[in-house]
């Protein structure tokens, strides 16, 4: 079996016992089955697919970003992902579903360029804006995506963007994860109507602290359209259209 995560044992101090702890990207827990590690297929695509340290250590949120897109592989309706940086997430998920044989298209959409100015939002920390500026990223996601002929790459400021491009009539699956609220806002008055029943809403960033604006913003505009959102341990947030 090819296990990607070996669990540190250890003591912990509130009953002095030895417990298995999984951590990583900000969460600790422990004594848990993670059974989507000990799925082969899953190891030896991210094996194969991770390149550095940040990729290395994401197998739960791509875990959960797997499972959302599998679920829209079997909706009426195309796959999109707002904010691509380096492909990591759908690249994972495009080999592990072999989605070149299906027949739905995905849209990636990004400006390669960084989060547009206009868009930041204030008080929120980015460390490191700059690496999502580098020319090198679009770079990669086209050698990540040059053999899949159903995945259309799209540079361009969401949402504006939308309006210049041939948008697909149903989505099954949204993956939100451009690290400002103006954006993400932007892309759900356009994309959630499309969305379809069951389908997937994905929020990449919903449940960290450093994105409390963004949480507030998307809590209010799902809350007007009486959706509940379910915020998970991963920092990651999942809405299901119905
Ligand atoms: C956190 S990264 C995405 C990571 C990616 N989803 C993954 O799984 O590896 C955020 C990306 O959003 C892009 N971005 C931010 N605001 C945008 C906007 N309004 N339109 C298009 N792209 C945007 C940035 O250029 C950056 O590449």
């Amino acid at each position: 079996m090819i296990l990607m995560f070996e669990p540190k044992i250890t003591k912990m101090a509130h009953d002095n016992k030895n417990h298995e702890v999984f951590h990583a990207e900000n969460l600790v827990v422990f004594d848990r089955n993670l059974l989507f590690l000990k799925d082969k297929k899953f190891a030896e695509v991210y094996k194969k697919t991770y390149e550095d340290s940040a990729e290395k250590n994401r197998f739960w949120r791509v875990h959960v970003f797997l499972w959302a897109f599998i679920n829209g592989l079997k909706l009426d309706g195309d796959l999109i992902e707002c904010g691509v940086y380096r492909g990591f997430s759908s690249a994972v998920a495009t080999r592990y579903t072999d989605f070149g044989k299906i027949n739905k298209t995905l849209y990636l959409f990004d400006t390669w360029e960084g989060i547009p100015q206009e868009q930041l939002d204030k008080n929120r920390i980015q460390s490191n804006l700059s690496k999502y500026e580098d020319p090198s990223n679009l770079k990669k996601v086209e050698e990540r995506f040059k053999d899949l002929h159903n995945v259309k790459i799209v540079k361009g400021k969401v949402p504006d963007i939308f309006h210049e491009t041939e948008m697909p009539e149903n989505v099954s699956f949204l993956h939100l994860d451009l690290n400002t609220s103006s954006g993400e806002i932007g892309a759900l008055e356009f994309l959630f109507d499309k969305m379809v029943s069951g389908s997937v809403c994905l929020l990449d960033d919903y449940g960290h602290k450093i994105a409390a604006i963004q949480a507030v913003e998307e809590y209010g505009w799902f809350k007007r359209r009486e959706y509940f959102i379910c915020e998970l341990p991963t920092g990651q947030a999942i809405i299901v259209k119905t």
